[in-house]
């Protein structure tokens, strides 16, 4: 067993990853981009550091830059930062949205039902969290992505909506429909005031209405280039379903 495998995730040893000396003993399983991308936010950590201390607004990528490299995720170093535009007018029309049908429920399954994923016993320390063991996959421990579980979830409260359409589907056992929209609603709204978009929205007067319309649509600075994810994960991911197998105490 590697030092990662057998000792607990310290606190006081959070930049260990960034030292050559923990990526030499987890070679197998660190990919070397991960290391090459904390080298990378340290030194713009560094460099953004240098400038907020001349002022400006450099001290909040700061926090961003180290909140990446904090806590261990392979899918992390695929994030790339990226300006995205962000139509979402009322009147915007998209396969996300309107009445439900096939080719609606094709896109959300593609954005949020990925494929599985397993990750080493020393990625898991690394993250500072547990998982279970997959029966017969030495060492491979099944994990899932929160983007795409919270996606999962905002699709559930959708099918909501659509009671009569879905209602089969939204059967889940071991917990009631009321209790699973309850947790879906509590997640995502944790998760968006994890990541608190600051970006600001204008309004415009309208002819129909008294008061402000906001204007919904803006540029965004998106920390990950969401397709890219997507993407990583439909190619990266696998079906675990059958080493799935839940253990007798
Ligand atoms: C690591 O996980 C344990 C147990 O969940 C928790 O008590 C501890 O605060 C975590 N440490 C860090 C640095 O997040
Ligand atoms: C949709 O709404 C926006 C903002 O109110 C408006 O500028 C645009 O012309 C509308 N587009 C259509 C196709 O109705």
């Amino acid at each position: 067993m590697t030092k990662a495998e057998t000792e607990p995730f310290d606190p006081e040893d959070k930049w260990d990853v960034l030292s050559s000396a923990a990526y030499a003993r987890d070679q197998r399983t660190i990919p070397k981009a991960w290391l090459a991308m904390n080298i990378t936010f340290l030194t713009l950590s560094a460099i953004l550091f240098g400038l907020s201390l001349r002022g400006g607004a450099g001290g909040a990528c700061i926090s961003h830059a180290q909140s990446s490299i904090g806590i261990y995720s392979p899918l992390a170093m695929i994030k790339e930062p990226q300006r995205v535009w962000i139509d979402a007018e009322i009147n915007t029309t998209s396969v996300f949205k309107g009445a439900p049908s096939d080719e609606v429920d094709e896109a959300w399954s593609r954005i949020s039902d990925v494929p599985d994923f397993s990750v080493s016993n020393a990625e898991l320390q690394l993250a500072n969290m547990s998982s279970i063991e997959l029966y017969g996959m030495p060492d491979r421990h099944l994990v899932q992505f929160d983007v795409f579980h919270n996606l999962h979830c905002l699709n559930y409260l959708r099918k909501s909506i659509y009671m009569d359409y879905y209602r089969e589907k939204l059967h889940h056992s071991g917990i009631s429909h009321l209790d699973h929209a309850d947790h879906c609603i509590d997640i995502i709204r944790q998760s968006l005031q994890c990541h608190s978009d600051t970006t600001m929205l204008g309004f415009e007067w309208r002819p129909q209405f008294s008061l402000p319309a906001p204007i919904f649509s803006a540029v965004h600075n998106c920390p990950a280039n969401f397709q890219k994810l997507t993407d990583w994960m439909w190619d990266h991911g696998e079906n675990l379903k059958e080493y799935i197998v839940k253990q007798s105490e």
